[in-house]
């Protein structure tokens, strides 16, 4: 059976636009996550994919109570976090813990490689009482593949790979239940990111994780990710499995991510279809009423403008039970394969000619 360990309902974080030195008006809010909800199953890989801006970093941080929701709820095996303080929060803190984006400024520069892996022990010393931290730290470098002998080095002495690995050394102290890895490899150079995307997927085996794993190009997630949602301006308008989402999406925008997507096989890459959006991502200060794809979206019609799509199978797919039907929030939604397999089976094949 599926067992879900983190429920987001109706998550929303606004930050208030205000005007004025001494009175501080409020005058409008950054909608930066506007209404969102997903389900992460125990052990799976749940990629979020979205251009930069549209709220990704905002979730990861409410996820880890970084940031207090506006409103909405993020249960953690049933218990709605957003609602708990002093030891119960501590508590489950301890077991959901973020990998941060950038490994070049999210570690103290001054602080040794064992002190920073090993810091989430003084705020939780019942996992690694004092004399026992040392072997515990050294331990953590060699299962992120570094030497265990550099725990007295400095930051500046790796390299950015090495330097991921340490986050997520550190990441790992507590024994998490779930890692929230905010774009943990955009950073790095394309020959590194494979490598810490490997490292991860081990790690999610050898020490039973659920990831969230963040990145802003649906080619990075697409072979760690159990499931992908697609974000824009602050909510998710696609979430499916991960065939589901790269091979069947539904939603105008994921079809547009996709169509920008590196193609290795030169054949596949003339087969497919560029789509390119016309003008920008709006300002989360003026999200557009209906749809709030609708601006740039080639396929908007007057009920777009009028009606707030809701995120579920659309009507179209509800009832078969193919690959089309899950969640899309688009009145008008519709199948298309954008980038070709690398070997069609033949019954897909012909449904696409
Ligand atoms: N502390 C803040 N105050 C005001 N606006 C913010 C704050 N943090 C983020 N934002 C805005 O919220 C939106 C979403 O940001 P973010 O979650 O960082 O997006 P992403 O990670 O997808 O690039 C952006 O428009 C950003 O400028
Ligand atoms: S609801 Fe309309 S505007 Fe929005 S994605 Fe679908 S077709 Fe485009
Ligand atoms: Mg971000």
């Amino acid at each position: 059976m599926v067992e879900s360990i983190i429920e987001v309902t109706g998550l929303v974080k606004h930050y208030p636009l205000t005007q004025g030195i001494l009175f501080k008006k409020q005058v409008g809010a950054v909608k930066a996550v506007d209404g969102v909800d997903f389900t992460l199953n125990k052990g799976e890989t749940l990629g979020i994919v979205g251009e930069s801006g549209c709220g990704k970093s905002t979730v990861a941080k409410m996820l880890v109570n970084l940031e207090q929701p506006t409103a909405g709820s993020i249960k953690y095996k049933g218990e709605d976090i957003t609602k708990l303080s002093g030891r119960a929060l501590k508590s489950v803190r301890r077991n959901i813990q973020m990998v941060f984006q950038d490994p070049y400024t999210s570690l103290n520069p001054r602080m040794t490689v064992g002190d920073i892996i090993g810091e989430p022990y003084d705020i939780h010393p019942e996992v690694a009482p004092k004399g026992d931290r040392r072997r515990k730290v050294q331990d953590l470098l060699d299962v992120v593949g570094l030497n265990p002998e550099y725990i007295n080095r400095y930051p500046h002495q790796f390299s950015g790979g090495q330097r991921q690995r340490i986050g997520i050394a550190r990441g790992l102290a507590l024994r998490p239940e779930v890692i929230v890895a905010d774009e943990p490899v955009s950073a790095l150079d394309v020959s590194v990111q494979a490598q810490v995307i490997n490292l991860m997927d081990r790690l999610q085996n050898e020490f039973d994780l659920s990831y969230v794993f963040i990145a802003h190009d649906l080619s990075i997630v697409r072979h760690i990710s159990d499931r992908v949602g697609v974000m824009y301006l602050g909510r998710i308008v696609e979430i499916g499995r991960d065939a589901e989402i790269y091979d069947h999406p539904t939603h105008p925008y994921t079809q547009a991510l996709l169509s920008a997507v590196p193609v290795p096989d030169p054949e596949a890459r003339e087969h497919r279809e560029r789509i390119i959006l016309a003008g920008d991502v709006p300002s989360p200060t003026n999200i557009p009423s209906g749809c709030r794809f609708r601006t740039r979206c080639w396929k908007a019609q007057e009920r777009c403008a009028l009606e707030v799509p809701a995120l579920a199978i659309p009507s179209e797919f509800r009832l078969t039970s193919g690959p089309a039907a899950h969640d899309s929030a688009c009145h008008f939604a519709e199948e298309k394969q954008v980038v070709p397999p690398e070997e069609p089976p033949d019954d897909l094949a012909k449904g696409w000619e």
